[in-house]
Parts: C-alpha cells; sequence; structure tokens
C-alpha cells in the first residue's frame, strides 16, 4: 500500500484518492494530537476570527494571543467595534504595527452594520469586497467559522503545499500562485474543512518550517516527494534578501509647563491615526546644526519656535527595510502659536498622552520622560 502512496515522483496533475486519502487523515490525527492551545481556536464567531486572522497577517501568534484578549475585550461585537473611535481602535493595535490593518479593520465593521444588519457575511465574494479582506482571510474566516468549503493560502501553507508539490518553478510566480491555489481546493475535504485548514497551517508553522524542516516528526514524510528528493532547502526557494538601509532620524520633546508637544501622522500615511512627537529625518546637509536644523523644522511643523536642550536618549528600531537610529531630544517653548495643519499639533498631559495611540518608539521615549520627571 505505502509504495502506492510513496511518492518520491511529483504529481503533474491531481493527487489520487488513496494519496488524498491519506493526506488528510494523517494530517487531522496529527492535529489533533499537536494543536496550539491557541485563543482563537475556542470559538467559532466569524468576527473573533476575522479579528485573529487580521492580526496574524503580519504578526507572530505568540504576540497575537494577548492582543486578541484584550481586543475583543473592549470590542466584543461588531457593533462595538463599529461604533468605536478609530482612535480607540489603533490604541488597542499599537505595537502590532501595519496600522492600515486596524484602519480596514474597523471600516469594514462599519460597513457590516451598514449593509448586513451587523452579521458577518457569509457569501466569499461579499466577505472579500471588504476592506482588507482578501481571498486568504475570507476563506480562513469561512472555513474556519462555518466548515465552508473554502481554501487557504498563506505563508505556512504556501511552503507546505509547494514541497507537497515538488514545485520547482517560482512558486511566488502568478503561474505557482494559480497552481498553489488550485492545489489548496483539491485537498479540501467533505467535512471539518476549518480544523483541515488550521491544521495545513499547524504543519507549516510547527514541522515544515523554512529551514531545516522536522521532517522526521512529520505525520505526512511518506506522502512528500521533497523529502523523497531531499528537496526540502531548495524548495521553495528562499526569498532574495533585503538590502537594509541606515537611517538616522530625531524625536523632539518640546515641554511647556506640564505638557507636552504631539503630533498626528496624517491620511494616507503609513502611520495615519498614530501620534507621536515632532519626528525628522536627519539629512546632516548644509551648514547647520542638528540643534537648528530640529528646530526649524518643528516650527515649520508646528508652528511652535522651540530651542533644543539636549538628546537624552538613542533607539534603534526597523520599519520594513529602514534601520532606524532615533535620537529623542529634548526641547522647551520659546513662543509660537499652534499650527492649524494636517499634523493636527496639540498640547498634551502625560495622562492624555498615555491615552493616544502612540507609535512604539514615541510610547518608549513618553515612558522616559515620565520616569525623568
Ligand atoms: N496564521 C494565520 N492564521 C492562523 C491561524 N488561524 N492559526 C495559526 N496561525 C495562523
Amino acid at each position: 500500500m505505502l509504495s502506492v502512496l510513496n511518492s518520491s515522483r511529483p504529481f503533474t496533475d491531481s493527487p489520487s484518492p488513496a494519496w488524498l486519502k491519506s493526506f488528510r487523515e494523517r494530517l487531522l490525527r496529527w492535529f489533533v494530537a499537536h494543536r496550539r492551545d491557541l485563543p482563537w481556536r475556542k470559538t467559532r464567531d466569524p468576527y473573533a476570527i476575522w479579528v485573529s486572522e487580521v492580526m496574524l497577517q503580519q504578526t507572530q501568534v505568540a504576540t497575537v494571543e494577548a492582543y486578541f484578549s484584550r481586543f475583543l475585550a473592549s470590542f466584543p461585537t461588531i457593533a462595538a467595534l463599529a461604533a468605536a473611535d478609530e482612535q480607540q481602535v489603533l490604541r488597542h493595535w499599537e505595537g502590532l504595527g501595519y496600522y492600515r490593518r486596524a484602519r480596514q479593520l474597523h471600516r469594514a465593521a462599519q460597513v457590516v452594520v451598514a449593509e448586513h444588519g451587523g452579521v458577518f457575511p457569509r457569501e466569499i465574494d461579499v466577505v472579500r469586497s471588504l476592506p482588507g479582506i482578501g481571498r486568504y482571510t475570507a476563506g480562513a474566516i469561512l472555513s474556519i467559522a462555518h466548515d465552508d468549503p473554502h481554501p487557504i493560502l498563506e505563508a505556512n501553507t504556501f511552503r507546505l503545499l509547494a514541497r507537497l508539490l515538488a514545485y520547482r518553478d517560482d512558486p511566488r510566480s502568478n503561474a505557482g500562485q494559480t497552481r498553489l491555489w488550485s492545489f489548496a481546493e483539491q485537498l479540501l475535504p467533505k467535512r471539518d474543512v476549518g480544523a483541515f485548514n488550521q491544521a495545513l497551517m499547524e504543519l507549516g508553522a510547527l514541522i515544515c518550517t523554512p529551514r531545516a524542516p522536522r521532517c522526521d516528526e512529520c505525520s505526512v514524510a511518506q506522502l512528500c516527494p521533497t523529502r523523497a528528493q531531499g528537496l526540502q532547502a531548495e524548495i521553495p526557494p528562499p526569498v532574495r534578501k533585503v538590502a537594509f538601509e541606515s537611517v538616522r532620524a530625531a524625536a523632539v520633546v518640546v515641554e511647556k509647563d506640564d505638557t507636552v508637544l504631539v503630533v498626528c501622522n496624517p491620511a494616507g500615511e503609513r502611520w495615519a491615526g498614530m501620534w507621536d512627537f515632532p519626528r525628522f529625518e536627519l539629512r546632516g546637509e548644509g551648514p547647520t546644526t542638528v540643534e537648528q536644523e530640529l528646530a526649524a523644522q518643528v516650527a515649520e511643523r508646528t508652528g511652535i519656535k522651540v530651542r533644543l536642550q539636549r538628546s537624552f536618549a538613542t533607539l534603534k528600531h526597523g520599519v520594513t527595510r529602514y534601520r532606524i537610529t532615533l535620537d529623542a531630544w529634548l526641547a522647551t517653548a520659546r513662543g509660537g502659536r499652534l499650527a492649524r495643519n494636517a499634523w493636527s499639533p496639540r498640547w498634551v498631559t502625560m495622562d492624555e498622552l498615555h491615552e493616544l495611540p502612540l507609535s512604539t518608539t514615541a510610547r518608549k521615549i513618553a515612558k522616559l520622560i515620565a520616569a525623568m520627571r
């Protein structure tokens, strides 16, 4: 029997019924025994699953766990989320990054309330038309919540399916994606689609890892042509390493009495809706000192004239391919009036600062200045 299934040769068209039966059984048996006990696996509420999937789109499981529970405690229903202020939603997302996800989730909740009576839709095309929901997320929500027969393909299953097909061309190309989606569809069982899709992701996350996959522990190793050919390091081909770029920047904490000056990132920006201390890239051009350059930039953005005091901390962080070294400066206000512009500059107390959604580095700086007071 095993020889029929033992797949050292990749199938060119469709897997055989015997291969499929064996794959589904082995995968589900493994999942039942090894699945992680994650908070979003305790519910079939499409809203909760939606929130988890959006958070998981670009963030690790371990980070998402705490955010997920807090988010649902504050916004327990689609209606509650739709009625919330965007700033409140962003405050709950603070530290997760990719804040566009939060803004789109919020907007989509408002669409579900306005157009679907607050009930998460069940038709895949309707779900996919919601802001921030693509083919993967729509399939994940409907399969996990309702066992509806939709395939999924995300980072973990992408790798797993490419290996199960021993896919030698570029799996990231359009043709590769089409092939993998169609394979994901062929794999779907008739029942328990939600568990099956989660099992695929779990196997990809825990066993079929990018480097050094744990084939010895894999319940479907006998069915895997990539393993049979020893091609795990080549399939899928590793992505090209990004070239990191160093950037020097400064954030200016302008103090006036018991308040500090903050600005809100304007609409259309990556950080739209998130508050920050006035922050600038340092070009170090021209004859001016850093202090003069920063004072000029603060005045231009906020209308406030300042005198720079001292740099009191240096933070390092990464955003996409940028490696940013951020100097935090203290400055005192010397006059001027708050500008009325897209940056909405404002004076806030430390208590008010606590309530605003801040960038991760701004939150660190806020904690440092709170400790200095
Ligand atoms: N990554 C994306 N969706 C996931 C899920 N539902 N469980 C675990 N990891 C995931």
